[in-house]
């Protein structure tokens, strides 16, 4: 698939084109904004609960950590993580939904920041002086990235944390595709998007092939772990988990 550039605007613009709603209104439509659903509700408390315990567990999660929340959306996971961490920075392109957070999901320990992850990251040093982040998480957001952003997001996160560890969540895994579209209708609805061209891939993103990420890791010098999601979260999406 070629790649689809205009992820800002579509973000932006999201909660609106989709269920016709100008801003959030309650709990509920926090999950809609960000994509949060299952047949266009809500996920499960289970689910939810889940995927926090698992950020917690895989990150490895502990007081005097500071951690960055790169494309954190409404902060609906971030504001979960506030008492298992010291201090969380969360950055967000859409201004519409970064606006959101730092309205809903409001905490002591938690700042909101409006930007692009790998310009965010970029700068870092001069935004954050003195702040060395330990831990790193984006949360459902790589399919949005082209793998050159993501190679230089990683080299911008070694320069400013020598030691960390990063877990990448819910990147769809090329190799998980069918388990997706895993009847002849969804086969179909997949060929349709490809025949008139929709780069969004109706808002999944693009399908990341597990070697690319080994190449990019290997390539920088990073330790990996690629680990495929189980269900109820998911049965086509892996996680990474980056160290240095
Ligand atoms: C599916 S939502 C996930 C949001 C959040 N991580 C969560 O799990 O609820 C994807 C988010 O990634 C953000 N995003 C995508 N590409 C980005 C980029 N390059 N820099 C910053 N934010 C980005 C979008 O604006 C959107 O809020």
């Amino acid at each position: 698939m070629d790649y689809f550039d205009k992820w800002q605007d579509y973000w932006d613009k999201f909660l609106f084109n989709r269920y016709g709603k100008e801003a959030v209104q309650n709990e509920d439509d926090l999950f809609l904004q960000v994509a949060r659903t299952e047949n266009k509700k809500r996920v499960t408390h289970e689910i939810f609960e889940r995927i926090i315990e698992l950020i917690k567990s895989d990150l490895d999660l502990k007081t005097d950590d500071i951690l960055v929340d790169l494309c954190c959306g409404n902060g609906l996971f971030t504001y979960e993580l506030k008492n298992t961490v010291k201090q969380i920075i969360g950055v967000d392109f859409s201004r519409s939904i970064i606006e959101t957070a730092s309205k809903f999901k409001i905490a002591n320990n938690i700042s909101y920041h409006y930007g692009s992850a790998v310009d965010f990251m970029k700068s870092f040093g001069a935004l954050m002086p003195g702040v060395i982040p330990s831990k790193y998480l984006m949360n459902d957001a790589l399919a949005y990235f082209q793998q050159k952003d993501f190679k230089e997001l990683l080299f911008c996160i070694k320069a400013v944390s020598p030691h960390f560890k990063f877990l990448i969540r819910g990147v769809p895994n090329n190799d998980l595709k069918w388990n997706y579209y895993n009847t002849p209708e969804r086969k179909q609805f997949y060929a349709d998007l490809q025949a008139k061209g929709d780069l969004t891939n109706y808002g999944l993103g693009t399908w990341w092939q597990p070697e690319d990420i080994k190449e990019i890791c290997e390539e920088l010098g990073l330790n990996y772990v690629i680990t495929n999601q189980q269900l109820p979260v998911s049965n086509f999406r892996m996680d990474i988990c980056i160290s240095a």
